[in-house]
């Protein structure tokens, strides 16, 4: 990336780096990402998960909108993700808000899964305390002879999150901590405005 003229679209370049990692990491999930909510007292809460999507539109990921997450994003859809590179030096970080994916996007994301997972979705209580490994055998089980012989569909409560970026910071290490640094953020007329950041 140049730093010293950066792109004036930040998206193309979210994309670039998203491959980078894929393709240049030896870790697995480089498409592992924090995300971070907040309770209705604003407190935070944090924990990683995957990206599945990516368009001009913004990042998605999925997950169960009865956890703590989806209670939290329905009370405050501002939400972080960050994204880190150990190896390429990397990070990025995505402030915003969410809003869900259409019911056909994320049909037709789930229906891409192995059933297993699909399975899984059904299954899993996200967040809800009381888990043991005999009531998730159970539970599999349960759902596994309802959906016998037929495509699993989508659990009503298994969300698409899109997350529409106010702001986007790419960050790469370099020596003596001299690391560069680009911020996007979107003005009053929706434009993408750059500003860099002393390290
Ligand atoms: C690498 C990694 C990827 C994960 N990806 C997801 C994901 O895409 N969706 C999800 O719901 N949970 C994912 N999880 C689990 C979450 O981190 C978290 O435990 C779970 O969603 C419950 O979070 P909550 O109680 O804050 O709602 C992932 C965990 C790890 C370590």
């Amino acid at each position: 990336m140049d730093f010293e003229t950066p792109p004036t679209d930040p998206m193309p370049q979210c994309q670039l780096w998203f491959d980078e990692a894929r393709q240049k990491c030896t870790v697995p999930n480089t498409h592992a990402m924090a995300l971070s909510t907040v309770d209705a007292q604003g407190r935070p809460s944090c924990r990683m998960v995957l990206l599945k999507g990516f368009d001009a539109r913004g990042p998605v990921f999925y997950t169960n909108s009865e956890s703590r997450k989806g209670d939290e994003l329905a009370g405050n859809p501002n939400v972080s993700l960050l994204f880190f590179w150990d190896e390429l030096e990397r990070q990025i970080r995505i402030e915003g808000l969410v809003e869900l994916v259409s019911a056909d996007e994320a049909d037709a994301y789930f229906a891409s899964r192995p059933r297993g997972s699909q399975i899984g979705a059904w299954a899993s209580d996200q967040s809800r305390a009381g888990a043991t490994a005999a009531g998730m055998k159970e539970r599999v089980a349960a759902f596994e002879s309802q959906f016998d012989g037929q495509e699993v569909p989508r659990p009503p409560h298994w969300l698409g999150y899109r997350v529409v970026p106010r702001s986007i910071e790419f960050w790469q290490g370099g020596a003596y901590r001299l690391h560069q640094r680009v911020v996007y953020e979107v003005d009053e007329r929706g434009e993408w405005k750059t500003q860099r950041l002393w390290p």
